[in-house]
């Protein structure tokens, strides 16, 4: 792992001196304050939004992070009410940002673009909460939705703020059944949706998804009472042509409702419902590590602050710049950094449906140079795949507007970094590596922008009101120099407060390891300057191109298969997706080992999660390394993958000769 040896990079002088904080000094004084007066420092920045019952100072923050002294809890500004909405949109208005564009959208399709001011997205949110009310939605009533990257989506999310709903959002590629799992779990009875999605040359068939999953939650006592489908088909390019896709996607009568039968009559006003600060604003599911996928509960008012301020210092913007994120809007980084963050801003964002490679593998360039973009954020596993293309398809375009490039996901790796660095930013824009996760709501390290000198691959410096600790196995604090866990002594505005539906869960897997503290469930380094690099999970979850899932999901898919008695997934190293998956099964006596099992295995895989899960290897493995209580050694799967045959230690093996049969046994494309 490089660490202080490795060159710092400077802020372009310009960037540093219009920048909010600029200077490493500002940053620290900045810091200090929000970590030793965060009533003051929150205080501020809670004042520029609409409170509709005032702030009470004496409830501003309470916590409790240690599970001896009770139960786990952290609220901010408990007592006042507002409206998220309000603040997005009416707030913004009112400052005179109207005609301000909110969104750019840029379709799959070249030809297919539009846009949205802040006046009209207003109008649009409070037609769809409308719709909702007069279909019975109302407060902390939860709405499912699966939809692409189209205006929709965030007017829908809008429109559940507006109403006091609790939108739980499905990223439109996990499957049917995973959808229909997420549906149950929340209850909802209400799902939102679109026909269908070009996504390249690919058609998605999202309403049809839609209705595998009802079907699946009827089977469960679980009925959804609408499903309201945006007709998208009919209105964008397809990949062949001018040609517009006729084919209506079939719909049952008394629950299937068209948005453009509804939405266009509905009235373009609607009341905010004032919320009170810690009423639930939304639920998104993470996986976790025994493969229940865990509904990650934030709420109002922190929420709204934390992803205001980080989006603000974080990406430093200022009103006249174009941001841009790629993140799908069905994961936390579309929650907060597509739609949250930037509308509280009152920024212009570009809303992309598309993919970095069609039509063409530089379609990330056009539309940075189309829309002058000034912030740009992205994924490792995305600047990976772009970079094999080349650096003259980059000059090919014009980039010369960027002045801030995040990275999310993923540790990048210095020469993806390096790259991202030179030939896209020309060595001027700061990058930003931004840490975090569903459950923080919202950055938690980086380097700000004009302040910080950055390290490639080096995650960096605490957000303010962050408060980073190392520990070692038996809970002790690293100070300085020294690799340990990553947890938090403290909350934020932006931490989750519950799993929805199990505070025990919550609980257990954030505050047990180590009393007193948010544990992340990554491992970090701190270096001699004081960085931080984040060094990966410590649990069994996996990142498949900045996609987390666990082990145990993959693992319990692959033993349904009939003919699979035990299996074990790890990760193996991958040149784009940063990891893929390593499976390991095996087989039941009838069972073969062949082609046609192991695409009936991928097959089975894609489908009960979503083609972003199906793993790269699958070995065959008559036998799996277990210690004499039975449990996989992971750690001696991980160097089969790899072919090292480097495994250390294996005297806790019950059997040792499964080492050697595995790797004998690996398959010649692992
Ligand atoms: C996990 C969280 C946060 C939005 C996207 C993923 C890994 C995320 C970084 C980064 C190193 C990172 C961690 C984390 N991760 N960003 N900049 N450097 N690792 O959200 O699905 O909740 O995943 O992604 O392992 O725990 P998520």
């Amino acid at each position: 792992m490089p660490s202080e040896q490795s060159p710092l990079f400077y802020p372009d002088l310009a960037l540093s001196k219009n920048a909010y904080v600029s200077s490493s000094a500002e940053y620290q004084q900045m810091y200090k304050k929000s970590i030793e007066n965060p009533e003051e420092f929150w205080g501020e920045i809670a004042r520029q939004f609409h409170w509709e019952t005032p702030i009470d100072s004496d409830k501003f923050f309470r916590y409790n992070f240690d599970l001896t002294k009770g139960p786990i809890f952290n609220k901010w500004l408990d007592g006042a009410t507002t409206n998220i909405s309000y603040n997005l949109l009416d707030r913004n208005i009112r400052n005179g940002h109207g005609d301000k564009i909110a969104y750019y959208w840029e379709g799959n399709h070249p030809d297919d673009y539009s846009r949205l001011t802040y006046k009209k997205l207003l109008e649009e949110v409070c037609r769809f909460a409308n719709v909702l009310k007069s279909l019975g939605v109302k407060k902390g009533d939860r709405v499912a939705i699966y939809m692409p990257m189209i205006l929709e989506a965030v007017i829908t999310l809008l429109a559940c703020t507006r109403i006091g709903a609790v939108h739980s959002l499905v990223f439109a590629g996990f499957s049917s059944d995973s959808f229909a799992e997420r549906i149950t779990d929340c209850e909802a009875r209400i799902i939102v949706t679109a026909d269908g999605v070009w996504r390249g040359e690919k058609l998605l068939q999202l309403k049809s998804i839609c209705d595998q999953a009802m079907a699946k939650c009827a089977q469960e006592g679980h009925n959804v009472q609408h499903c309201i489908v945006v007709s998208h088909l009919e209105r964008v390019t397809s990949p062949s042509g001018s040609q517009r896709h006729s084919n209506r996607t079939p719909m049952t009568e008394g629950r299937d409702i068209w948005w453009q039968d509804v939405v266009p009559q509905a009235s373009t006003s609607c009341y905010p419902e004032w919320m009170q600060a810690e009423d639930p604003l939304f639920m998104l599911y993470t996986s976790g590590s025994t493969g229940k996928p865990k509904g990650v509960l934030h709420t109002t008012a922190g929420y709204l602050l934390y992803a205001a301020t980080t989006f603000k210092y974080v990406f430093d913007y200022k009103l006249n710049d174009v941001y841009w994120c790629t993140a799908d809007i069905g994961w936390i980084t579309g929650h907060s950094y597509v739609v949250y963050g930037p509308l509280a801003n009152a920024a212009t964002s570009v809303l992309f449906e598309g993919t970095p490679f069609y039509p063409d593998n530089d379609r990330f360039w056009a539309v940075i140079d189309k829309y002058k973009v000034t912030q740009f954020y992205t994924a490792p596993t995305a600047i990976r795949a772009l970079m094999k293309f080349g650096e003259q398809i980059v000059k090919k375009h014009n980039l010369s507007t960027l002045k801030v490039m995040g990275s999310v996901g993923e540790p990048i790796n210095p020469e993806a970094w390096l790259w991202y660095y030179k030939v896209v930013g020309h060595e001027k824009a700061s990058i930003v590596d931004t840490f975090w996760q569903t459950e923080t709501g919202g950055h938690v390290l980086t380097t700000l922008p004009g302040a910080l000198p950055m390290k490639p691959g080096a995650a960096g410096f605490p957000f303010f009101g962050v408060q980073p600790v190392l520990l070692d196995e038996n809970g002790k604090e690293i100070k300085g120099e020294g690799e340990g866990y990553l947890v938090f002594s403290r909350p934020w505005p932006g931490l989750m407060r519950t799993l929805y539906g199990s505070h025990d869960r919550y609980e257990v897997t954030y505050f047990s390891k180590f009393p007193g503290y948010y544990c992340t469930g990554d491992g970090a380094r701190r270096d001699a300057d004081g960085y931080l690099w984040v060094t990966g999970r410590v649990d069994d979850m996996l990142n498949v191109s900045g996609h987390l899932m666990s082990t145990a999901e993959i693992e319990s898919v692959l033993t349904e298969h009939e003919h699979v008695s035990e299996a074990a997934v790890v990760a193996k190293p991958h040149p784009v997706k940063g990891e893929c998956l390593y499976c390991f099964i095996t087989l039941s006596e009838q069972g073969t080992y062949n082609e046609a099992l192991l695409k009936e295995l991928k097959t089975h895989v894609r489908e009960r999660i979503g083609p972003f899960a199906q793993p790269d290897v699958i070995q065959n493995a008559p036998a799996l390394p277990k210690t004499r209580s039975g449990k996989i050694m992971r750690r001696i799967l991980r160097k089969v993958a790899v072919n090292d045959r480097e495994v250390g230690d294996i005297s806790t093996l019950a059997e040792t000769g499964v080492v050697e049969q595995l790797f004998a046994m690996r398959p010649p494309n692992a």
